[in-house]
């Protein structure tokens, strides 16, 4: 099997065949970033090389995400000029494939191709697994969409990635291990696009994590839309739940940091916090969405919690983990929430202190319930609050990372800085922190002495301080939702 080093020349399947390269473009959450690696190991496996330059690609893969309306009408421009440069290709005598996969695709399904008859394929992300299948019938000359939900197990039918592959992206890693979502927040699509809350299995998850390590990971992340609700029997049939799984992975020796998203404050339960009371290897980080600091707002959100309720969770994993950071996610201007509601939001926030926070406007979304009610907040109300709550929530990242200023901090190193003489590493708290370049090599995880904190990095003693001019570098793991 071929992999995936734009370094390496690669044989294409076939012998002598012209190579295929295939151009993908990642959308939304990690999840995605995660399924993305996972076709283009699938289509490694069918001879596609990689390509950065999308006007060399035989294949464009667009990983779609449907969250907000923002995101999902981007797909249609850059459709659009997809669309101008596959005209351009097939003049020089080149044919292009275009797929959509991902939330988008999954939602919309055929209504992509009515509205951009670019696109030649419509892939969701139950049937990742069929598409090497599903382009040949492109090939064939078909126009498809894959939507159904498939009964065979994705994870199963899909490759597993080549080692030299898993190498090539680094010393940390993401690793679904639940996907799809039974809550049915009112203003989200996620559970119509993603399907009924489903956990891989213990085996399956434990095999890919020590693929991984094997590899030469040292970070795992573990994904689901909503993480702490999985569940699964170990190795003697025992039943266990996310706490029990990652006992079990901390156990894979060269496996230095654990860490999961996104989890809902409703399935946080004993075992989850007391894991981050028990193992070291779990980051003392947790991103925990709250959405509204209003009840009545909380309410008309069905989240099925109170403020009260997730003051006093917090409360219950801070004792167990007195040093943890918390992240969340906020919406302002759903429907109905009055100026009361956000100051409860704003409240909230302040009582919390959060080390970072995603905050955004409300999208009404076709299909969900919120779309529907009555109450809908101004667009200028909305941007009103949505500057309020991340000013305030700028302020809180900012003294938390000047708090650490004279620490010691353990650093996972994971790459080369911008500038020669610089190494970049993590900080438990998912900080990027400037090292100098005699701190480690790139997966230790080495102490370092805080000296300062700049822009969304840290920087320690002995790191040249880091330009902060230069274009930032994107980050999967910090990456904002699109
Ligand atoms: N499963 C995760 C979140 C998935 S979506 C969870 O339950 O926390 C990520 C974030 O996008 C949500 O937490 C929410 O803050 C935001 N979001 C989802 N739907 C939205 C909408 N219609 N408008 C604005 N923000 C939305
Ligand atoms: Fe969406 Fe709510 Fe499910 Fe999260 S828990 S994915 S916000 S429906
Ligand atoms: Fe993720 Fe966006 Fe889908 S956030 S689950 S890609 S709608």
């Amino acid at each position: 099997m071929t992999d995936f080093n734009p370094n390496e020349t690669v044989k294409a399947a076939g012998g002598g065949a012209a190579m295929r390269k295939v151009f993908v473009k990642t959308y939304g959450c990690q999840m995605n970033v995660y399924d993305s690696q996972r076709m283009s190991d699938a289509l490694s496996g069918e001879g596609f090389v990689p390509t950065e330059t999308i006007e060399d690609a035989d294949l464009v893969l667009l990983n779609t995400c449907h969250i907000r309306e923002k995101a999902a009408e981007k797909i249609y421009s850059e459709l659009g000029r997809i669309r101008d440069m596959k005209a351009e290709r097939a003049e020089r005598g080149l044919g292009t494939q275009v797929a959509v996969a991902g939330c988008v695709a999954q939602a919309e399904g055929q209504e992509i191709i009515d509205r951009a008859s670019v696109v030649d394929l419509v892939i969701g992300p139950q049937t990742y697994h069929r598409l090497p299948h599903a382009l040949k019938r492109v090939e064939a000359g078909e126009k498809v969409v894959e939507i159904d939900y498939a009964v065979e197990d994705k994870f199963e039918a899909l490759p597993n990635a080549p080692k030299k592959a898993i190498a090539n992206r680094g010393v940390t890693a993401f690793l679904t291990v639940q996907e799809g979502c039974d809550k049915f927040c009112t203003f989200c699509v996620v559970p119509y696009t993603r399907g009924a809350e489903v956990s891989r299995s213990f085996l399956q998850i434990l095999g890919e994590a020590k693929r991984l390590v094997d590899a030469g990971v040292r970070e795992i992340t573990l994904l689901g839309q909503n993480v702490n609700a999985w569940d699964g029997e170990d190795e003697a049939g025992q039943p266990i739940g996310l706490g029990g799984l990652l006992h079990r992975l901390a156990a894979i020796a060269g496996l230095k940091r654990l860490r999961y998203t996104t989890s809902h404050p409703r399935d946080m339960d004993d075992e989850l916090i007391a894991a981050h009371r028990d193992l070291p290897q779990l980051m003392p980080y947790l991103h925990l969405p709250v959405q509204s600091g209003s009840d009545s707002i909380l309410k008309a959100m069905n989240r099925r919690h109170t403020g009260e309720q997730y003051l006093r969770l917090l409360d219950r994993i801070r004792a167990a983990r007195p040093d943890i950071a918390l992240s969340g996610d906020f919406i302002v201007g759903f429907p109905g929430e009055s100026d009361a509601d956000f100051e409860d939001t704003m409240r909230m926030v302040e009582t919390v202190g959060y080390a970072s926070a995603f905050s955004f406007k409300y999208s009404p979304r076709p299909g969900t319930p919120g779309a529907e009610m009555d109450g809908h907040v101004s667009e200028a109300v909305k941007d009103e609050r949505l500057q309020r709550l991340q000013a305030l929530l700028r302020r809180q990242q900012v003294s938390f990372a000047e708090g650490l200023v004279g620490e010691l901090l353990d650093v996972l190193i994971e790459k080369p800085g911008r500038h020669a003489g610089q190494l970049v590493g993590r900080s438990p708290y998912l900080q990027p922190v400037v090292l100098p370049e005699t701190a480690g090599a790139i997966g230790d995880v080495i102490p370092a002495t805080i000296h300062s904190a700049v822009a969304n990095s840290l920087v320690a003693v002995g790191a040249l301080m880091p330009d902060l001019n230069a274009a930032p570098r994107p980050s999967p793991v910090a990456r904002t939702l699109a």
